[in-house]
């Protein structure tokens, strides 16, 4: 997801005209029962560290609980009336601060007639904003995640009961304060589960990175531990860790374990430091944009006046970058979830899962998430040759959360379609170009062809950050040439040889899809149509 400066701010507010807060009994009672549910939300997974706001609707305007005050927290006198609305901000009586948080809850109730009550939990992160993004001239916390919300109410309360907010937490809207509670329960509930069987693919603890080597699975799940930038270097060149996200994790990550281990007394010298770093860390895969962005994520604007200052700085832009990545993935998730039907059987290739990611995955996102809502699906994995992504780390993922799944060879996929055992293809990328045309996995490109012929939907899921708008189109993207061993030899990670000793192998790794054979590319903001990408640019573009 691209960082965007608040661009809401012209917003009009409906001015709302009331009278000092003193609770009428009936309000008092709406309050306490408030405070009731909001001490249950501080018992879910959303409470450590989180302010959060507690609203209902009244015939006058709006009574909401001011910021910065844990649920189980909470006391009647943190209720504030919202008296009047000016402009882009909320005046509340009595202290007379803009809240901007008030003014998203207003606007949530404008735009749903329907919602008596909103639960709004910031997570931890939020907390960070403040610091991330006033050093880089963005607007500070408040702002930013105000925006985050307006966008959320703009486009998304309209259809959703509860909202995840990157960077900032978790919105329930409902009409009845247990419906929300309930809401929220069951999201925590069902993420919780689902946490429990896929582990993380990438993590920070003690100042090293602890990632899953992939080679090992499904065989053994090996957590490894990178000490310093150059065994990052070397987890991404030999597969260790792989897949769009996860590699551009990693990549950002390694300006994190740089950082942390230069032992220079000047700030000049660290920060030319660290740019060589993200050079040679650039260099290990060149398709995958998303390895370019984890490093720009964490050193664009980067401003502090000592080293220790900027080494604190990067690790939280660090801790930031782990957490927002997931948040977008399971807006991909619930977006792409709209397009399974029950019962669906879903055609993939490559591993666009948790695996490639951080948590979660992206092409792999609306399978999880049609499946946490209830949905028998089916998932057809192509074995994905040489590195076998598929039979080794889908079915990896698929087996682990139980879903349902068979493996086919790459070149079945014509077989399954045309006896018609497909409902749809779902896929990655690892850069999309400004006009759609996708690149992904060697073998995505035959699945489109054949997917057209008989009629299925082709879908590509993937973060934004996977947009190169750069680059006009796919044939300017650079496709990976891997060593030829990988595909001569039985598997490469482990491998006999299994073609005569003298031959010649070509070993391109991506390829590319023509958007006008992707039905439809499913991102954290929405599904677009590869032709409508403009349109998602020109609002990143206006917000940036
Ligand atoms: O060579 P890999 O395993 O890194 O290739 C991965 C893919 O092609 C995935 O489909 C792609 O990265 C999308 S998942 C974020």
């Amino acid at each position: 997801m691209r960082h965007q400066r608040e661009k809401y701010i012209g917003i009009k507010f409906q001015p709302v005209f009331c009278g000092s807060f003193l609770p009428t009994k009936e309000e008092l009672a709406k309050i306490k029962k408030l405070i009731y549910i909001g001490k249950k939300i501080g018992t879910l997974g959303i409470k450590d560290k989180n302010g959060g706001n507690l609203s209902f609707r009244t015939k006058d305007g709006l009574v909401i609980k001011r910021t910065g005050v844990l649920p189980f927290q909470l006391k009647v006198k943190d209720f504030v009336k919202v008296i009047k609305v000016v402009g882009s901000n909320v005046f509340v009586l009595g202290q007379h601060e803009p809240s901007s948080e008030s003014r998203l809850h207003w606007l949530i109730y404008q735009a749903r007639k329907d919602v008596n009550y909103i639960f709004h939990c910031h997570d931890f992160s939020a907390v960070y904003h403040r610091e991330k993004f006033s050093d880089v001239g963005y607007l500070p916390a408040f702002s930013y995640g105000t925006m985050a919300l307006a966008k959320a109410v703009e486009d998304k309360a309209k259809y959703y009961d509860y909202l995840i907010l990157k960077n900032h937490g978790v919105i329930a809207l409902s009409q009845n304060p247990e419906m929300a509670l309930m809401l929220l329960q069951e999201m925590m509930k069902n993420l919780e589960k689902l946490a429990k069987k896929l582990p993380k693919t990438i993590e920070f603890e003690n100042g090293q990175l602890k990632i899953i080597d992939q080679r090992f699975l499904p065989k053994k799940l090996k957590i490894v531990n990178l000490k310093n930038y150059q065994q990052v270097i070397e987890a991404i060149k030999k597969m260790k860790i792989r897949g769009a996200e996860a590699i551009g994790a990693a990549a950002a990550g390694g300006i994190f374990l740089a950082a942390q281990k230069y032992s220079g007394k000047k700030l000049s010298g660290m920060k030319k430091f660290l740019q060589q770093v993200a050079g040679k860390i650039k260099k290990t895969r060149p398709t995958a944009i998303n390895l370019a962005w984890g490093l720009r994520q964490i050193l664009s604007g980067l401003k502090a006046d000592s080293v220790s200052a900027l080494q604190e700085k990067i690790k939280q832009r660090y801790e930031l970058f782990l957490r927002s990545e997931t948040e977008d993935n399971f807006q991909i998730g619930k977006y792409g979830n709209q397009l399974i039907k029950n019962g669906a059987r879903i055609l993939t290739h490559c591993n666009a899962g948790s695996l490639s990611s951080i948590w979660f995955g992206t092409g792999l996102a609306p399978i999880f998430a049609a499946h946490l809502a209830g949905k028998k699906i089916k998932v057809l994995i192509d074995e994905t040759r040489p590195w076998l992504q598929g039979s080794r780390l889908t079915a990896w993922e698929m087996a682990r959360v139980g879903i349902k799944y068979q493996i086919q060879i790459d070149s079945a996929a014509e077989y399954l379609m045309s006896h018609k055992m497909v409902d749809l293809v779902l896929v990655g990328a690892d850069r999309i170009a400004a006009n759609g045309d996708t690149a992904n996995k060697i073998g995505t490109y035959p699945l489109a062809v054949l997917a057209q012929r008989h009629h299925i939907p082709f879908y590509v899921a993937a973060d934004s950050a996977s947009i190169d708008f750069k680059t006009k189109t796919g044939q300017n993207i650079k496709i990976e040439e891997r060593d030829d061993a990988e595909i001569l030899k039985a598997i490469s990670y482990r491998g006999e040889r299994i073609s005569p000793e003298k031959a010649k192998g070509f070993n391109p790794v991506f390829d590319v899809t023509p958007a006008k054979l992707i039905t439809e590319i499913i991102t954290e903001y929405g599904i677009f149509k590869p032709t409508q990408l403009k349109i998602l640019e020109k609002q990143l573009e206006k917000s940036l």
